[in-house]
Formats: structure tokens, sequence, C-alpha cells
């Protein structure tokens, strides 16, 4: 997903460092070429020969060696995107001002390419007012900076500091990979946005439910792209979406059924400017939820079992559409733009993303797919590529409608 991509891994001196060698695989694995710099309090932390051998490249730092005599300049010239991870408040503190004390720093001083920073330090060091205002600073010069993570940190004890999984900033550097390759800027500061994702779970007893084959990868993709982009994300997910990295700025809605989804939907579009319906939901639900598991009734003289289902509401079609821009999706095996349009209409939605759900190469679970975007003004057909590309298309002609 990150194929031909150039990324300058930068790491500053903090505890996290020790989990960067495993996020650095991850970029690797995703297609990225990867090249690392590091700060001398870095290398308290983790070894720069273990980036070496992962990298098969010479790492940027004090006092070494690097194949150009101007390293630093070497590196944000060759860089196509670039991470100051885990960024420690002191790293912060002198990007703010400017201050290139090290190999690593000059180089992002340097640097005129997209630059993500992951924050990571004790919870009383990110609430530090110096800090806050660090970071209203670096977010106004351009850097997208990742919010730091509620947990348990290194002190012993919980707060918010913790640097994000390597799977959730993975997830922030698709998306903004993504946004920095396209001519078009996408802006959604002070937006607020609510996506559901995944399929809902129609509980037959306490052991067994009725869904589908959603993964919730498109929902998310939007989540992750909107979120880079500025918006504030609700992100209102099923189990099956659950496993998925989120980034910490998301803010997360739990639900398992259509009737939960409906209820989060209904409260959240109140305050929306956009509502994307991305979730897979149960047409039907069985009529009754049995209280005990449900055994298997030998007396029978067939071995028929019939569940009575009954339908599930529409919930796009009963979200109120005066204020936010709604957004849906529609499975279609066959006459996909036709039956996307006729929803679009039914469904009183601003704009329906349509997929071929027969295409085993594409959709479901997994990271590529097919889709035409419909509006009541426009039709646009992105053929098979990543889920953040489409999900980039879909706020940007998002963008262009009219409410
Ligand atoms: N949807 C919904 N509530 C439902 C069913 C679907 O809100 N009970 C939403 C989905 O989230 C999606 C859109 O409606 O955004 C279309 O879903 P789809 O399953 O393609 O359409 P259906 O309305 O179920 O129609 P059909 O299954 O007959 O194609």
């Amino acid at each position: 997903m990150l194929e031909g991509l150039k990324i300058a891994v930068y790491v500053s001196g903090g505890i996290a460092a020790y989990k960067i060698p495993d996020f650095v695989r991850s970029l690797i694995k995703a297609g990225a070429q990867v090249r690392v710099a590091m700060t001398p309090a870095a290398e308290q932390f983790v070894t720069p020969f273990t980036f070496e051998v992962l990298t098969k490249y010479p790492v940027l730092r004090d006092q070494s060696t690097y194949p150009d005599p101007v390293g630093h300049i070497h590196l944000a010239d060759w860089l196509d995107l670039a991470i100051l991870v885990p960024a420690t408040a002191n790293s912060l503190g002198k990007l703010v001002h400017g201050i290139a004390d090290n190999e690593a720093l000059a180089s992002l001083l340097a640097c005129n390419r997209p630059c993500l920073i992951v924050p990571a330090m004790n919870n009383k060091m990110w609430d530090h007012p110096a800090t806050q205002r660090n970071i209203d600073q670096l977010r106004q010069d351009g850097y997208y900076v990742l919010d730091p993570a509620k947990g348990f940190l290194a002190e012993g004890y919980e707060g918010k500091g913790r640097m994000p999984e390597g799977q959730e900033i993975l997830q922030a550097v698709m998306a903004l990979a993504t946004i920095s390759q396209q001519e078009q800027r996408l802006d959604l500061t002070g937006q607020k946005i609510v996506i559901s994702a995944g399929g809902t779970q129609e509980a037959i007893d306490p052991v067994r439910y009725i869904s589908n084959h959603s993964s919730g990868k498109m929902g998310l993709a939007i989540a992750h792209v909107a979120a880079l982009a500025g918006a504030q994300v609700t992100l209102v997910r099923t189990p099956s979406a659950r496993d998925l990295a989120v980034i910490p700025e998301i803010q997360l809605i739990d639900v398992e059924d259509a009737h939960q989804l409906q209820t989060a939907m209904t409260e959240e579009v109140q305050e929306a400017d956009m509502v994307v319906m991305a979730a897979a939901v149960s047409d039907y639900r069985p009529a009754q939820v049995a209280e005990q598991k449900i055994k298997k009734d030998k007396s029978q003289v067939s071995n028929d079992w019939h569940l009575h289902l009954v339908e599930n509401p529409d919930i796009l079609a009963g979200l109120p559409k005066d204020r936010a821009l709604v957004i849906g999706f529609a499975a279609e095996t066959q006459d996909v733009e036709k039956n996307a349009t006729a929803k679009l209409v039914r469904k009183g939605a601003d704009m329906i993303v349509a997929n071929d759900v027969s295409r085993s190469d594409i959709g479901f679970g997994t990271d590529q797919n097919a889709v035409t975007l419909v509006t009541h003004q426009d039709k646009r057909c992105l053929a098979k590529t990543s889920k953040f590309q489409i999900a980039w298309a879909i706020l940007d002609m998002a963008q262009s409608i009219q409410k």
C-alpha cells in the first residue's frame, strides 16, 4: 500500500524508541523504502545497527559517516514523507524554534515534504502549556501531529502520553500519503464527520448471530483520511471492525446490531456536517432473541429449522437530511450504477458509493476496491485502487456538493 514511497523515520530519545524498529518493519512490509535518522538521545534506547540491518542503509546520526557528505540535506531531499517518532517534548520544542543542534533535527529543518509528528511523553509533560503551545504552533506550521494515546505509561501509571501502536501510526501514514499525493488540497478543518463501519450482528441466541462479510476497512480508511485532513471524526463500529487499528483522535462508539447502530447514528447526526453509512446493515433480524442457547430438537420429524426474521429499520433512509451531507454505500451484484441511482433517490442521500460485490478480487476484507460515486449532479468511476484513495475521492467529491 506504500509501494514506491520514500519514507524517512526520525527517531528522538524517548522510551517508546524501543518500538520503532518494529514500526519500520511494518512500513517496509507495506512497500515503502525507509531510511532512518536518530538523535543522540535516541541511541540510548535503540542501536543504529538495528535500523541499518532493517533498512539496509546507514542511519543519519551525529559523528558518523553517511553516504553523502551533507547527509542531513541528502536525506531531506530524498524523502517523500517524514515521520518524527517518538517525538519528545525536547525535539518538538527545538523544531518549533528552528534549533538544529543534531543531524536529525537539521535534516527535519531542511524537509519541505509532508511530515507526521508522533509525540510520546509523560502525561504531565504533554499537558504542560509549553508543550501544548508547541503542538499548536507545529500544526499551524503545516505539520500533522498525532494525539498520544491514553494508557499505561513507562512510569507505571495511566495517563495520556503513550505513543499510539505501530499499526495505528501506519493508518495515519497511509492516509497522509494518500492526501499528499493528490494535486487538490483536502481541508476538512472544523467539520464533524460521523462514519459507520463493519457488519451488524443480529443475535439469534447468546451464542449465535446473523451477520455479513463486511470487515469495516472502507469505513476506517474514510475515518483516517478525514481525520488527517483536519476533521473531527466519530467512528461507529460493529464487532467486525473492532480489530482494525484506529488513531487516538478518532472518537469511537461500539455497537452490535442495527438498532444500536440506528440509535448511535440518530444521536450523532444532530451535530454532524457529514455522515457516511459505510456499515453493512443486516436487512433482517430474528423476530425473537432466545435467552438461552437454542438446542437441537431431536423429537421433530424433519431436520429443518426455521428462523422467523423481521425487517430492520433502514437507518440511512431514516436519517434527517436537512443539516448534514449524507453518504451511503450500495453493495450490488448486478446493474450496479442503475441500482445505486435508485438507492440515491429512495434513501434521500447526497451520494451513493456503489461497488460490485460479485468481484472476488476487490471489496469485502480486501485493501482495494473499484467503485462508482453517484450524486444527484455527477458520477465518477474509480478503477481498482486502494481503499484510502477511494476514501479521498469520496471526501473530495463530497466537498463539491452544495447542500
Ligand atoms: N442501510 C441502512 N439500513 C439498512 C440497510 C442498509 O442504513 N437496514 C444502508 C447501508 O449502510 C448502505 C446503504 O443503506 O449505506 C445501502 O445498503 P445496501 O445493503 O446496498 O442496500 P439495501 O437498502 O439493503 O437494499 P438491497 O439489499 O435490497 O440492495
